[in-house]
């Protein structure tokens, strides 16, 4: 990834967090989007330039079309380019559904969804500015959109975030399928259980982590790392004869772990 600049929203903590280091452990310089915690984006930036690389914290809500535009444009102030786009940012209020506000409904889609076309856009307005450079990369530009198993696993409680999931996974289809001819290329990650603050009450205890290892076939809880190295595959030349997947990095959690006993 050397000489290739990457941007990862929602970076300040959980999956963005690991995902931006580990780009910059390839040789990426990197962009760690944050939305209100500036702390935690100082610490990856720190981690970063620890291990000799080169980052710069950029705040923005990645729902607002204004900060968008003004994020990428500080990206390219300080590194001149884009090459990978890591759209990580998410959130999810639950309730059931009787009960959910459109507050609740109308947050989780704006960050989850209409976030990830903001960004996305802006990514293929650069890369189709910048052009080929082989020298560089074999494709023109890389969006890695990060989706959850919720793209295909319905989830009662949750219906604002498994909409949100499933409408990134066909936004990312259908990108992939209409840039695919100008040398971009667009993946899905659709993680599984991964131990971050998202999901603290499923795993910090002990009875809600034997549940959830329940529907894990693999039987571990995944780690934000777990992610990340998906996450370098999809952004380098590894990975070029892939465009508009959605990668499961999950141990198993999408094959229906209900019916491994016959059901
Ligand atoms: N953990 C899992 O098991 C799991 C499973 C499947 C999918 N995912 C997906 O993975 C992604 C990352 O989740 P995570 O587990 O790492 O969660 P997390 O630890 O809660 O981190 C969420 C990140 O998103 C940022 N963010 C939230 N709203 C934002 C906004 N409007 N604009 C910009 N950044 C925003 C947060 O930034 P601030 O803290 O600075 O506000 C934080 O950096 C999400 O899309 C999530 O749906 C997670």
């Amino acid at each position: 990834m050397e000489r290739q600049v990457a941007l990862v929203t929602g970076g300040s903590g959980g999956i963005g967090a690991a995902v931006a280091v580990a780009l910059a452990a390839a040789g990426a310089s990197v962009g760690v989007n944050y939305r209100s915690d500036p702390e935690g984006a100082a610490a990856v930036v720190a981690e970063i330039e620890q291990l000799g690389g080169s980052a710069v914290a950029l705040q923005a809500d990645a729902s607002r079309e204004d900060q968008v535009r003004s994020m990428f444009r500080a990206l390219l102030d300080r590194f001149g380019r884009l090459d990978v786009l890591v759209a990580n940012a998410g959130i999810q209020q639950d309730a059931a559904f009787a009960e959910m506000t459109l507050e609740q409904w109308r947050a989780v889609l704006d960050v989850n969804l209409t976030g990830q076309f903001l960004c996305a856009r802006e990514a293929v307005r650069i890369f189709d500015r910048q052009g080929r450079d082989p020298g560089r990369s074999c494709a023109i530009g890389k969006i890695i959109c990060v989706s959850s198993v919720h793209e295909v696993i319905p989830w009662a409680g949750h219906a604002n975030y498994a909409a949100s999931k499933g409408g990134v996974m066909l936004m990312m289809k259908s990108l992939a399928q209409e840039v695919a001819p100008r040398g971009i290329r667009v993946n899905g990650i659709a993680p599984g259980a991964i131990q971050t603050e998202i999901n603290r009450a499923a795993w910090e205890t002990q009875e809600a982590l034997q549940s959830l290892l329940k529907l894990i076939p693999y039987g571990r809880i995944g780690r934000p790392e777990d992610v990340a190295r998906a996450a370098v595959w999809l952004a380098s030349d590894a990975s070029d004869y892939v465009t508009g997947t959605s990668l499961f990095v999950d141990c198993g959690m999408a094959l229906y772990p209900g019916f491994r006993d016959n059901g």
